[in-house]
């Protein structure tokens, strides 16, 4: 066999809780490969500071869990898909807890500590101080990396999936270091590659979030489903040298108020639950009182709590501050909102398979109906543990499918030559993110949005013509997915005629009467 194939019965793409979570369970049925463009630690995951959402008191229960994840989800959450996320929390936060995390307890006590966020009507949210995210990483990490049967290759960037007599066989994947395009063969394909921050000018989602699983799944013909529904986090730290840092909700959830350039609270203006409000009516706040008054960001302020409880419970946030010369304890934090998750995603089942043979999402990256047409805080961890968890057991159906590496062609990389112009490529994402950001940001328009249709569709021309001529390489790649993205989110945006959620056209302020998904894949030309 060419020492350019890999085989194994399963292929992860991604290394965040949901694909190490379901490397890890898989691994008891058959051989599995894990694949990341960079470090194994670098993932959305690992930068989730407020926690995970489940039912774990007596005053809470699982009706009210749905109840609030179904009202913040605007219509559009599937009812079957919350209960079953939901009830699967207690059980997902139990093996958590062995693999190692330590949620923080009360002072003196066994119940953990629980953190109020927006949307919830319960404090439910575990989380260790506002590094959780962290610390569960390292906890997925050390397991897989103990677990036999499970391999995790560092620098290894999927780039096409690869697809004989319908159905996914796995990946043609870039050796970032050697330069080479090596063959990845498995049973079944499971993609986790996180969100697509990247495709707006300022994101909270880690440098990486090019939305690549997404755009390799619309490429074989997958459904992708909602991607209009781009959630903006209201509070990503403003400053000029520290770049999408986080600025956790569970601040405003310990009573953080957010005030204009005029130090007024304003929230109370907008929303009965003020600062506590769903992230859609929050963002879209602050976007307005941004624009109103030509500021250039608002303020977040907790510097009234006392100074040891604010130091205390959210080190990492404090620190990173001091380290941009703001002290949360005495002064109010300057804040903008920033793209932070996709609620929509590859269309999959609760068990994340998708509508195409071979091909499994898990994560942000997948569109389950849990999130409707907003996420509400910290129910993503939850996600991605549950579905990673059910995805494992899924696979199981493939495994006496035939593994016939000889089927996949070797890559060929045709007359490319080295890009001698990579400047152009650096024009291109900057053009992106830049027209995502004005034209199909938080407040949208039809004009704006066809605008962003037309551009859209010039880049992309340029950007195939790039991509067949040149070798390729790892901002290439990235490029080319992140303009599929944005299309997806510009036509989806485009097919919504109505306000819900996290998506806004001025064009059509109100609620439809019908509840429906927007769904797209390559052989469905939205009308336009
Ligand atoms: C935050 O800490 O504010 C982010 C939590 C989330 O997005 O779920």
């Amino acid at each position: 066999m060419s020492n350019d194939i890999h085989s194994s019965d399963f292929l992860v793409i991604g290394t965040g809780l949901a694909g190490l979570l379901f490397a890890i369970k898989a691994a008891e049925h058959g051989k599995v490969t894990v694949l990341t463009k960079r470090t194994i630690m670098e993932t959305a995951t690992s930068m989730a500071q407020g926690g995970i959402a489940a039912v774990i008191t007596d005053e809470d229960c699982f009706e009210k869990h749905i109840e609030d994840t179904m009202r913040v989800g605007d219509g559009l959450c599937h009812r079957s898909v919350v209960e079953e996320f939901v009830t699967a929390g207690p059980k997902i936060i139990g093996e958590l807890v062995q693999m190692g995390v330590d949620f923080c307890k009360v002072e003196k006590g066994d119940e953990y500590e629980l953190g109020l966020e927006g949307g919830h009507c319960e404090r439910r949210v575990l989380h260790v101080k506002d590094h959780t995210g962290l610390d569960i990483q390292k906890a997925v990490v050390s397991t897989a990396k103990a677990t036999s049967n499970i391999t995790i290759l560092e620098h290894h960037m999927a780039v096409n999936l690869v697809i004989h007599q319908d159905r996914v066989r796995g990946s043609y994947v870039l050796d970032v270091k050697s330069g080479e395009v090596k063959r990845f063969v498995a049973k079944a394909t499971i993609l986790a590659t996180g969100g697509a921050g990247k495709v707006f000018l300022y994101t909270s989602n880690p440098e990486h979030a090019t939305g690549d699983g997404i755009a390799m799944a619309y490429r074989v013909g997958a459904t992708i489903t909602n991607m209009e529904f781009c959630q903006f986090h209201p509070t990503l730290l403003y400053h000029h040298k520290i770049r999408s840092f986080l600025i956790s909700e569970a601040l405003r959830g310990e009573g953080a108020v957010l005030l204009g350039p005029d130090g007024k609270r304003f929230m109370d203006k907008y929303h009965e639950d003020a600062e506590l409000a769903p992230r859609d009516v929050v963002a879209r706040a602050i976007d307005n009182e941004m624009k109103r008054t030509g500021a250039d960001h608002v303020w977040l302020d907790i510097s009234f709590k006392n100074p040891e409880f604010v130091k205390d419970r959210f080190p990492a946030i404090y620190e990173e501050c001091m380290k941009g010369g703001i002290d949360i304890t005495k002064e109010p934090i300057p804040v903008v909102p920033a793209m932070h998750y996709v609620c929509g995603g590859i269309k999959t089942d609760t068990h994340g398979r998708t509508d195409v043979k071979g091909l499994y999402a898990v994560g942000e990256t997948a569109g389950t109906g849990f999130h409707g047409a907003n996420r509400m805080a910290s129910n993503s961890l939850l996600e991605a543990a549950v579905l990673g968890h059910n995805a494992a057991e899924a696979v199981k159906e493939t495994l006496e499918w035939d593994l016939d590496a000889s089927l996949i062609a070797p890559w060929d990389p045709g007359e490319a030559t080295d890009p001698d112009e990579l400047v152009i490529i650096t024009h291109m994402w900057d053009e992106i993110r830049r027209l995502m950001a004005n034209y199909v940001g938080i407040v949208r328009s039809h004009k704006r949005l066809i605008r962003a249709r037309n551009r859209i569709g010039f880049i992309q021309k340029e950007i195939n013509q790039f991509y067949w001529d040149f070798m390729i390489t790892p901002d290439l790649i990235e490029l080319r997915n992140i303009a599929i993205v944005a299309e997806l989110i510009i036509k989806m945006a485009r097919m919504r005629k109505e306000s819900r959620g996290a998506h806004y056209n001025i064009d059509y302020p109100e609620k439809s009467s019908q509840k429906v998904d927007t769904i797209l894949k390559k052989s469905l030309v939205p009308i336009d």
